[in-house]
C-alpha cells in the first residue's frame, strides 16, 4: 500500500505530481456528536423532532466506541485519502458542528479528508459560519480550480477527482428529502466532463442515493431522475453515497459504462442486522495505460472482538457488479 502523502502538502503541490494509484477509504453517517445540553432556544424548530428521536433511539444505536474502533483501525490502514459522506452530526447544533470539526482534524488534514454534508448537518436554516462553514477546508475545492460555488467541490488527489456534491437543504419537518438543483447539476456536468478530459478518476461524493427510486419516499433525492441522467450522460467511474444506513449496491448505464454507485452502513452503528453493521470501503484506483482500475475491500466491525476485521478481501468493481447483475438477474 502506498505510503500516505505528508500532511504539509499543499493541495497544489498534491495536483501537479500525480501518482498512479491512490487507495482511498469511504465512510459515512458516523453521527458521532451528542446535541446535549441543549436550550429551549435550540429546539424552537424541527430540531425538537431530531432531538426527541436521538433521546427515544439514535443515541443507543451510534456507538462512540465503535467510531473510535473504525478510526483507529482506518489509521492503521494508511489510506492516502478519506472520504465522508455526510451526517457527521445529529441536528446539525452549533456545539454539534464544532465537536465535529475537531473529530475531524483527530482524523487527518484537510488536504486528506473530502467532505459532503448530510441532511442531519443542515436540519434547519442555521447562521453558516457557526455551523457547516465550520467544515469549509475540508469541503472547499483546491485552489485553482474551476468551480465557483462551494459545490460541486473539485479535489484532485493523484489519480483521483473527488468531486463532492451537496443534496443537503432545511427540508420541511417529517421529510429527509435531499436536492442537487438545477445550477449545481449544470455545474457537476462541466466538472465531470472536464475531469474526463484530463484522464482522472471520477469520484462523485453525495449524502443522498441518487438511484431513483432506490428509497423510501420520505427520505429521497427529490431530483434524482435529472441527476442521473448527467451521471449517466457525461459519466463518472464510481459514486458513493450515504443516508440509508445500510449496504446499498447499484449501477447506472451510462455513457462510458456501467457506473457503480455504492452506498454504506453508518461508520457508527451497533447494529447486528447484516447490512446495517458499522463498515467502511477502501478503494485503490490506478492507471496506466489502458485505463483505469479500481479494487474494492471491506472492513466491518465485530461485537466479539469490538475491533474491525476484514470483510471482504480486494477484489475488482467489475467483479461486484457482475455478482450484483447475477443476483438481480
Ligand atoms: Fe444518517
Amino acid at each position: 500500500m502506498p505510503s500516505p502523502p505528508n500532511p504539509s502538502d499543499s493541495n497544489e503541490s498534491l495536483r501537479s505530481a500525480p501518482r498512479d494509484e491512490l487507495v482511498f477509504a469511504h465512510l459515512t453517517d458516523p453521527h458521532l456528536t451528542r446535541p446535549d445540553p441543549v436550550n429551549g432556544a435550540d429546539l424552537a424548530n424541527k430540531r425538537i423532532l431530531g432531538y426527541l428521536s436521538w433521546r427515544r433511539r439514535r443515541h443507543a444505536i451510534h456507538r462512540s466506541d465503535i467510531i473510535e474502533a473504525l478510526v483507529t483501525d482506518l489509521h492503521a490502514q494508511t489510506p492516502d485519502h478519506i472520504a465522508v459522506t455526510g451526517d457527521l452530526t445529529q441536528i446539525g447544533l452549533p456545539g454539534e458542528c464544532r465537536d465535529a470539526r475537531t473529530w475531524l482534524e483527530n482524523l487527518g488534514p484537510s488536504a486528506k479528508i473530502s467532505v459532503v454534508p448530510g441532511n442531519h448537518d443542515q436540519y434547519v436554516d442555521a447562521p453558516w459560519k457557526e455551523t457547516l462553514g465550520l467544515w469549509y477546508d475540508y469541503m472547499a475545492s483546491d485552489a485553482g480550480s474551476a468551480s465557483n460555488e462551494l459545490f460541486p467541490s473539485i479535489r484532485v488527489r493523484g489519480p483521483v477527482a473527488f468531486i463532492g456534491v451537496s443534496s443537503v437543504y432545511p427540508c420541511p419537518p417529517l421529510l429527509a428529502t435531499g436536492r442537487v438543483g438545477k445550477t449545481q447539476r449544470e455545474a457537476l456536468e462541466k466538472v465531470l466532463r472536464e475531469t474526463s478530459d484530463r484522464g482522472l478518476c471520477r469520484v462523485v461524493l453525495i449524502h443522498h442515493p441518487p438511484v431513483p427510486d432506490s428509497y423510501k419516499w420520505r427520505k429521497r433525492l427529490e431530483d434524482a431522475r435529472e441527476t442521473c441522467a448527467i451521471l449517466r450522460s457525461a459519466g463518472a467511474d464510481l459514486v458513493l453515497h450515504g443516508h440509508t444506513h445500510r449496504l446499498m449496491l447499484n449501477e447506472l448505464e451510462s455513457e462510458t459504462g456501467n457506473l457503480p454507485v455504492f452506498g454504506l452502513s453508518s461508520a457508527s452503528a451497533g447494529d447486528h442486522e447484516f447490512e446495517r453493521r458499522a463498515r467502511y470501503f477502501l478503494y485503490r484506483v490506478s492507471r496506466d495505460d489502458h485505463g483505469i482500475g479500481i479494487t474494492w475491500s471491506s472492513r466491518v466491525f465485530d461485537p466479539e472482538s469490538a475491533e474491525f476485521r476484514m470483510e471482504s478481501d480486494w477484489r475488482s468493481i467489475s467483479q461486484i457488479a457482475r455478482a450484483l447483475r447475477a443476483d438481480q438477474g
